[in-house]
C-alpha cells in the first residue's frame, strides 16, 4: 500500500502584495490570491478561509472568534501590518491559531511620515500648494502663510515603542525639545522597546517621560504612536483637547481610534488646538462629507503610514516567513500570541 501524497498547504492572500514574496509563498503552498485593491466582502472573506491552512491579512480584514470558528484548519494568520487590532488575538490563541505581524521593517518609514505630517501641518505645505492651484498667489507678502516652528518647539509622544522613539531621534535633529507618555489609563511610563529599526542604529533619543497630563499641558506638537487597545481607545477625548496647550497641533500616525473625533472637530472649530494632520481616521476611509475635511489647518493622508516600495516589499518578505515558519512547524519569528498552542500540522489538516 502507498503512503497518501500529502496535500499542498492552501493559503488565502487577501490582497495583491509583492510579486517575489507571493512567488516565494507558492513554492510552498497553494496560493488562493484576491486580486482587487479593495478587501474580500465578509461572506468571501469566510468562504475564501474556510479550507486554508494560513492567511496573509490586511488591516482592514477583521478576524474575530466568529471567523474562526469557520476555519478549522487555520493554523496561522499573517497580518501585514504592526498594527494587531484588527484580530482579536485571544480568540486565535484558544483556536490553536498562531498571529504574526511585521513590526522593526516599517519603523523608520511610519515615523518619516509622522515628521512629514508635522511639516506640512506647521508650514501650511497643503494649504499653500492648494492656493497656488487656486491661482491666488499675486505676489510675495511678509504675512503669507505664516506658519510655526518645529525648532524650539515641544513634542509631546504618545506611545514610546520603536515607531515613538524614531519619532523622537528625528524631531531631535529639527532642534525639538522631545517629552513623552505612555497614556492615562495606566498611568504607566511605556518602556522604550527593545525593537531596532531596520537600518539604524537606534541610538535612545534624546527624550524625556513625563505624566501624560504634563505632556498634554507642554506640547506644541503631539504625535500619537501608541497602538490601538481597549485602554488606547478614545484617549484622546474632550478633556484632553482642553487640556492642551492652546494652538497644539495633533499628529496622528498610529490609529484613528484612538481620538474621539466628534471632539476633535469641536477642539478645530473653537481655534483650541492649531490643527491636526492625520494619516489615520476612526472609520476608513473617511467619509467625503466628514466635517474633518472642511478645516484648512487639517491635512489627512489615506493610511500610508508604511507605505513606501522598499518598506511594503520587506513587509510582504516577513509575513510570507511567518506563514512558513508555521509550516515548518515553528512559532511565527514575530508572533503576536507566542502562548499559542500550534497542534502538529498533521492534526489540523485532518480536520
Ligand atoms: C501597521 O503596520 O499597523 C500599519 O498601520 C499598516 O501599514
Amino acid at each position: 500500500m502507498t503512503a497518501p501524497t500529502p496535500q499542498p498547504h492552501h493559503v488565502f492572500v487577501t490582497r495583491p502584495i509583492a510579486d517575489s514574496a507571493l512567488r516565494r509563498l507558492a513554492q510552498s503552498a497553494r496560493v488562493d490570491l484576491w486580486d482587487d485593491e479593495a478587501p474580500p466582502p465578509r461572506r468571501d472573506l469566510v468562504a475564501r478561509i474556510r479550507g486554508c491552512d494560513a492567511v496573509l491579512t490586511m488591516v482592514s480584514d477583521r478576524i474575530d472568534a466568529a471567523l474562526l470558528r469557520q476555519a478549522p484548519r487555520l493554523s496561522v494568520v499573517s497580518n501585514l501590518a504592526v498594527g494587531l487590532d484588527n484580530i482579536d488575538l485571544d480568540a486565535a490563541t484558544r483556536a490553536g491559531v498562531a498571529v504574526g505581524h511585521t513590526p522593526g521593517v516599517l519603523t523608520d518609514t511610519t515615523a518619516e511620515l509622522a515628521l512629514a505630517l508635522m511639516l506640512a501641518a506647521a508650514r501650511r505645505v497643503v494649504e499653500a500648494d492648494r492656493f497656488v492651484r487656486a491661482g491666488r498667489w499675486r505676489m510675495w507678502t511678509p504675512h503669507l502663510m505664516l506658519g510655526r516652528d518645529l525648532s524650539g518647539a515641544t513634542l509631546g509622544i504618545v506611545g514610546f515603542g520603536a515607531i515613538g522613539q524614531a519619532v523622537a531621534r528625528r524631531a531631535a535633529a529639527f532642534g525639538m525639545r522631545v517629552i513623552y507618555a505612555a497614556h492615562r489609563s495606566t498611568r504607566t511610563l511605556a518602556k522604550p522597546s527593545r525593537q531596532r529599526p531596520a537600518g539604524e542604529a537606534g541610538a535612545a533619543p534624546a527624550a524625556v517621560a513625563v505624566p501624560f497630563a504634563r505632556l498634554l499641558a507642554e506640547a506644541d506638537f503631539i504625535s500619537l504612536n501608541a497602538p490601538l487597545t481597549p485602554e488606547t481607545r478614545g484617549m484622546i477625548g474632550r478633556d484632553e483637547f482642553r487640556a492642551m496647550k492652546r494652538g497644539a497641533i495633533l499628529i496622528n500616525t498610529a490609529r484613528g481610534a484612538i481620538v474621539d473625533q466628534a471632539a476633535l472637530v469641536e477642539a478645530l472649530r473653537s481655534g483650541r488646538i492649531g490643527g491636526a494632520a492625520l494619516d489615520v481616521t476612526a472609520t476608513e476611509p473617511i467619509a467625503p462629507d466628514d466635517p474633518l475635511l472642511e478645516f484648512p489647518n487639517v491635512v489627512i493622508t489615506p493610511h500610508i503610514g508604511s507605505a513606501s516600495f522598499r518598506t511594503r516589499q520587506r513587509m510582504a518578505e516577513l509575513a510570507v516567513d511567518n506563514i512558513l515558519d508555521v509550516f515548518a512547524g515553528r512559532r511565527p519569528r514575530h508572533c503576536a500570541n507566542p502562548k499559542v498552542k500550534l497542534a502538529p500540522p498533521s492534526d489540523r489538516r485532518r480536520a
